[in-house]
């Protein structure tokens, strides 16, 4: 199988890459290194540098017959959102829709999309969040991925595509950016127990979150892609589980050493939910897919990733 991977240089994307190629698929990873890095694409990945919001650019595939599109690559900041709604309409909608038609047009049926868990935002009391639970974005990052699932949703209402939306809650793991402070709540917090630092908290550290490792994000992929009853859904990957963000960041930084490193809570930043958490039973049902990491080994995980990447 042929699999072309957006946002292959990005956290998600490159983990996804490098499982594809592990399980010997051949895979072509297109990116725009707006938050990516050339050197996180998996050896023995092609790769197209292109921003998928331009069409122009999305000439540069026009040589690939790809089987299947994972579409991971966009603005993934809720935070960022809401200062530049329009870059991430482009990065977020835009792509999706202009990705959707290049698939169809180059004989690609099949496209696996990255929602998120800010579709819901907080407008329903109702937890865990089900498929069923009414959408209310708080963010225009919630709100473009909405409004990408719609636009999927019409398009194969109206064509052969076949599209399936994950919706990915509180991916975290190793190999997340850590100089970038404005995505990624178990990142963030881990670069500055990292560097010996307060931990500065945006918000209440009583907001729960579901955390998901990264490997079993990819394997909810893998799994979706492979299962045809997935097709024209929207499904949920989620643990269930519904962690305090307070309690993460003491686990977090025992883990990395520094258990007596003050914590500074800040004010929230826009459009910030305070709890959050999923049912994946969906999926789980069609697919069989499960997670199987829990958030105190995940964490125990990327922690030490973080360590071998800075040895001494
Ligand atoms: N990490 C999470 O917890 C989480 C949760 C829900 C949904 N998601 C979604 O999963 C996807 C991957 O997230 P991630 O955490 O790996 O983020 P990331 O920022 O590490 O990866 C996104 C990648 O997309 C690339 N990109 C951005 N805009 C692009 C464009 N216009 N054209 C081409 N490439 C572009 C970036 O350079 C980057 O490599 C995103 O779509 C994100 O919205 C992530």
């Amino acid at each position: 199988m042929h699999a072309l991977v957006t946002g292959g240089a990005g956290f998600i994307g490159s983990h996804l890459a490098l499982r594809l190629l592990g399980d010997g698929h051949r895979v072509t990873v297109v990116d725009n290194l707006s938050t990516g890095y050339r050197g996180q694409v998996p050896a023995g990945a092609d790769f197209v540098y292109a921003d998928l919001g331009n069409p122009l650019h999305l000439h540069r595939l026009d040589e690939l017959r790809p089987d299947v599109v994972f579409h991971l690559g966009g603005q993934s900041s809720g935070w960022i959102s809401m200062d530049a709604p329009l870059g991430d309409l482009e990065d977020n909608l835009r792509s999706t829709i202009l990705l959707a038609d290049w698939a169809l047009a180059h004989g690609c049926r099949r496209f696996l999309y990255a929602s998120s868990e800010s579709v819901y935002g907080e407008g329903s009391k109702e937890r865990p969040f089900t498929e069923t639970t009414l959408p209310r974005p708080l963010t225009y990052y919630g709100c473009s991925k909405l409004a990408a699932e719609h636009y999927l949703r019409v398009k194969a209402d109206n064509s052969p595509l076949q599209h399936t939306c994950l919706r990915l809650f509180t991916v975290y793991g190793p190999g997340q950016d850590l100089a970038n402070m404005r995505q990624g709540i178990v990142s963030i917090y881990l670069a500055y127990a990292a560097k010996g630092e307060p931990v500065v908290v945006k918000g209440s550290l009583d907001r729960t979150r579901d955390l998901v490792f990264v490997d079993d994000a990819v394997a909810a992929f893998i799994a979706a892609a492979a299962e045809p009853r997935t097709i024209g859904l929207e499904l949920n990957v989620a643990t269930g589980v519904s962690t305090r963000l307070g309690d993460l960041i003491r686990e977090m930084v025992a883990a990395v050493g520094v258990p007596d490193l003050p914590v500074h809570p800040e004010a929230g930043t826009p459009g910030d939910v305070l709890h959050s958490f999923g049912d994946a039973s969906r999926l789980t049902a069609l697919t069989g897919w499960k997670p199987v990491v829990s958030a105190s080994e995940g964490l125990r995980r990327a922690v030490a990733r973080y360590r071998r990447s800075t040895p001494g």
